[in-house]
């Protein structure tokens, strides 16, 4: 048995009211249509080749369809949005499944993220026991609205699928429904390519439809009961809050059971590829998303939003830090609010405090930039200090240059760095410089204006704005007695 996978991502969408299709709606910053992707990928080498059916126009933005060993979809094009089963039709007729060997065809809805890796798998082995039989997944739903209704015979086989758009007020009260999980065996498949007649009401094709006709030709259907939670469709914004919701919460469960502590696991957001070691914290209105992987016993603020970002064990990321493709290494503090941009790597116990914002810059093991800094293309190596508004001039409005600071340097305060330029290990730069050509090794730089002294000269500007002001009580004014 060799079972390709197929889900079906070509319809717009138009319940959602949106200009973006459907499917690439987004979940815990993933796209729906990447839940099921990864819920097909979980089946690993039991699954061949798995086409994914688009739209000719293609998606809007990336569809979020990645694997980290590498798998690539199959796309193919519904010509036409003439429903599911012109989607399946599509793929039955492409190349890559006409010359393939599967036996069978896993398809799966591109709108429902819940899907249950382990249940899947129990559905896809039914091939094994019942090769040729039609198998469909169901579910009971409490409230089955706008779902397709399973319709049974008095012996209790499935006869028919009956959509919302055409069912009977007796048939509206079917409470089990279709979970828009099929597999369809090839041959089944192949026979009825061209033989699925549009539905009278909707004038489309419905995947369906092909229950009736298999049952009309004396063929097999069997259906696999489902839990109602993992066979939940997004159609509306609303059913994607709810989706949402209950994603979070199976996520957030997922990581309390190995040891995280979620002080609030209704206001964390934690996406689905996310992972995060044991003992470590994560305060409310957190945000952790795409591939971000986090150590053991770290501490992540309150309003801390990561993304594809990586950080080490013992990591303290204190409350509104902003990170995106960024490494933060064991023992490391970050924040509050400091913005790190892609190709930030922070070295083992460096610091990165308030108001400090980094991109494409390495920081070496116990260095701190711990104020109102710009780092820019840098390299900072081991035990260095970056004084409160350092700023280097990576960007001389054409190109961007590099900034090379040594280990054991002292850059003190309100220094520009203009780059490309190199500062030596173990030197000191005077507060207030800027530096536009190379520090050696241990020396001393300085590039301000001396200072100048003009004793009383303060007290004299006091008096002369004093008698001119309405402001009597300027700063530097006389306090009158009992004013202090
Ligand atoms: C479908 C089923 C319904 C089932 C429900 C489960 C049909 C006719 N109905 O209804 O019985 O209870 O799923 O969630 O299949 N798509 C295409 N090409 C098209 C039309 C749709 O690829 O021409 C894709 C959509 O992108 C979507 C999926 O097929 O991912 C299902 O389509 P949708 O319109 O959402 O079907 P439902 O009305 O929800
Ligand atoms: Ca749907």
């Amino acid at each position: 048995m060799i079972i390709d996978g197929a889900i079906l991502a070509a319809g717009f969408g138009t319940r959602m009211a949106s200009p973006l299709p459907k499917v690439e709606s987004v979940v815990l910053g993933e796209t729906l249509l990447s839940y099921p992707w990864r819920a097909l990928l979980s089946l690993g080498s039991r699954l061949d080749t798995i086409h994914v059916v688009v739209r000719p126009e293609g998606f809007l933005g990336d569809p979020g369809l990645s694997d980290p060993n590498g798998r690539k979809p199959a796309f193919v094009v519904q010509p036409v949005m003439d429903g599911t089963w012109g989607a399946v039709e599509a793929v039955a007729q492409s190349k890559p499944f006409r010359s393939g060997k599967a036996t069978h065809l896993l398809v799966v809805n591109g709108d429902g993220p819940l899907l249950d890796e382990s249940l899947l798998e129990r559905f896809a082995s039914l091939g094994e026991a019942l090769p040729e039989a039609l198998c469909l997944a169901t579910a009971e739903l409490a409230d089955p609205r706008g779902y397709g209704r399973i319709l049974r015979n008095a012996e209790g086989s499935v006869i028919d699928i009956r959509e919302e758009s055409r069912a009977s007020e007796e048939e509206k009260r079917i409470h089990e429904v279709n979970a828009g999980i099929y597999l369809i065996p090839r041959e089944i498949l192949l026979s009825a390519l061209s033989r699925i007649p549009p539905d009278p009401v909707k004038k489309e094709r419905f995947l369906t439809t092909l229950v009736s006709w298999v049952v009309s030709h004396g063929g097999a259907v069997h259906t696999f009961p489902m839990t109602p939670e993992c066979m939940l469709g997004v159609n509306t914004q609303e059913e994607l809050a709810t989706v949402t919701a209950l994603l979070r919460e199976r996520i957030n469960r997922r990581h309390m059971e190995r040891g995280v502590t979620l002080w609030d696991p209704a206001r964390t957001d934690i996406g689905p590829r996310v992972e995060i070691g044991a003992g470590t914290v994560v305060m409310p209105q957190t945000v952790l998303e795409g591939a971000t992987r986090i150590g053991a016993s770290c501490r992540i603020g309150m309003g801390v939003h990561l993304t594809d970002t990586v950080a080490g064990t013992k990591v303290t990321v204190r409350d509104f830090v902003v990170a995106t493709e960024a490494r933060l290494r064991d023992g490391s503090v970050i924040g509050p609010f400091a913005h790190l941009r892609p190709g930030t790597d922070l070295g083992e116990e460096s610091h990165i405090g308030n108001f400090v914002e980094t991109k494409k810059t390495v920081v070496g093991p116990k260095s701190k930039v711990n104020h109102l800094s710009y780092l820019g293309d840098a390299e900072v190596g081991s035990h260095t200090n970056i004084g409160a508004g350092t700023i280097t001039c990576n960007y001389d409005g054409y190109e961007k240059h590099r900034t090379r600071i040594g280990s054991g340097v002292f850059v003190g305060s309100d220094t520009q760095i203009v780059a490309p330029v190199r500062i030596g290990d173990r030197s000191v730069i005077a507060a207030g410089s800027t530096v536009t050509s190379d520090v050696p090794d241990d020396a001393l730089m300085l590039s301000r204006a001396s200072q100048e002294i003009r004793p009383e000269g303060g007290a004299r500007y006091h008096r002369r704005r004093g008698e001119r002001s309405a402001n009597k009580n300027g700063p530097g004014a006389p306090k009158k007695k009992g004013q202090e």
